[in-house]
């Protein structure tokens, strides 16, 4: 099947096969085409350029996109978007005056939903994680990494990850899976911490070696949670059976996990909400993808990333949603863009690089995804009628998607 997008006023994000992420002072600039059209072939890009040169023969399908902005669907490399129930309750503590590590240190947090997890069946999880897919597809993120981590237990780990797999199996996005046993110690093993990392190691990771359940390993390594010793010795195993780590470093403290992390080659390390010198040194020379997390920082009141000082040592930046029911009961990437531009003073052009190309390189999807590219899947997401693409972060909260495009299929 053959589809044509003509008149489309704004192209955005036009890269050669070879880019796979952009850094430093590349990420200040969006390769557009002003007045263009799009070819798309059965679920790829298969050609694109100006409207002089559109193409005159007939296509199945033909979309006049007059006054719109097309560009790639958003990448969303972070997500916890399987759990079971909410915990709005904590909100409401939080407004209260708690703090998220008071709520965490009485049993809340990450416990209160691996409870919940561990009581939901399979059957119910897949359901309710569905809902969550379709409802971000919606807001245009056309592919999406999701963790397990909230089963905390044999079992409850590996349903997370065979929900994740029947996400997979049954939905059109590309998503990449990722092991995150290591989110919290369970209470039984508050203090044997050695015994929760055992059953990590000798109960999780060989069944999910043999399922093939997961693409990368995560572990939530932050004072309180997994210490650097901890971390690698996941890391470290789970690396022996091809898990990539993905790593939670940085959020409320930093202790050095980030040099950790680079020296276990991690494709990306996520939150960074606390940046040190010695943490952009180490990034500084590595592959390793910062990725930061700005509506956490929005929910629960926490410092945001400090995207200038990463940028501006030439380092490049993803950003990612992190819709998890605790820090940010949200998946919309769009919002995640006004923010990284309101609060994190990125410009329109920095924040749409880091939630498409750079969010692609954090999930090693950036040769299929997160440009306008020939070959790669037709993931699109055409806008309302815009004066501008500043528009997108300007009007925040407001939906300017007109249509999303998966594998060439309007959704
Ligand atoms: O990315 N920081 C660790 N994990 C999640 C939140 C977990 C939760 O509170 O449920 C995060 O913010
Ligand atoms: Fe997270």
């Amino acid at each position: 099947m053959r589809t044509l997008i003509t008149n489309i006023k704004e192209l955005l994000q036009i890269r050669d096969y070879e880019t796979v992420k952009v850094s430093g002072k590349e990420m200040s600039i969006l390769p557009k085409i002003e007045n263009a059209f799009l070819v798309i072939e059965n679920n790829l890009i298969a050609a694109f350029g100006s409207m002089s040169d559109c193409p005159k023969t007939i296509h199945d399908v033909e979309i006049d996109a007059k006054g719109k902005t097309v560009l790639p669907t958003w990448c969303d490399s972070h997500t916890h978007i399987v759990y079971a129930g909410n915990r709005e309750k904590e909100f409401v503590d939080r407004i209260n005056g708690l703090t998220y590590e008071q709520i965490a240190n009485r049993g809340g947090g990450i416990l209160n939903s691996a409870k919940k997890l561990n009581e939901t069946t399979e059957d119910n999880l897949y359901l309710e994680s569905k809902k969550r897919l379709d409802e971000v597809i919606a807001t245009g993120t056309g592919a999406i990494e999701i963790k397990s981590g909230y089963g905390l237990t044999v079992d409850g780990e590996l349903k997370m990850l065979r929900v994740i797999k029947k996400l997979k199996e049954n939905n059109a996005i590309t998503i990449k899976s990722t092991f995150l046993g290591a989110h919290s110690f369970p209470t039984e093993f508050k203090n044997n911490h050695s015994g929760y990392i055992d059953l990590i190691i000798n109960k999780m990771l060989p069944t999910i070696v043999t399922e093939e359940l997961a693409d990368f390993v995560d572990v939530f390594l932050e004072t309180g949670y997994f210490s650097i010793e901890e971390s690698e010795k996941i890391i470290i195993e789970a690396k022996k059976i091809g898990l990539i780590p993905k790593v939670h470093v940085n959020q409320f403290t930093a202790i050095n996990g980030i040099s950790s992390c680079v020296r276990m080659n991690a494709l990306s390390v996520d939150h960074l909400e606390i940046v040190t010198d010695d943490d952009i040194t180490a990034l500084k020379n590595s592959e390793t993808m910062p990725v930061a997390l700005p509506s956490c920082s929005f929910f629960i009141g926490i410092p945001y990333t400090p995207a200038r000082k990463i940028i501006d040592s030439g380092l490049p930046l993803a950003i990612a949603t992190d819709y998890n029911p605790g820090t940010t009961p949200s998946g919309n990437m769009n919002f995640v863009v006004s923010l990284a531009c309101i609060k994190m003073k990125m410009t329109p052009e920095e924040a749409i690089n880091a939630a498409t190309i750079n969010g692609a390189f954090a999930m090693g999807l950036s040769k299929t995804h997160g440009s306008i590219t020939v070959g790669k899947v037709a993931n699109l997401i055409l806008t309302k009628p815009l004066n501008s693409y500043y528009e997108l972060p300007y009007s925040f909260g407001s939906n300017l998607i007109d249509s999303v495009i998966i594998n060439g299929q309007i959704t």
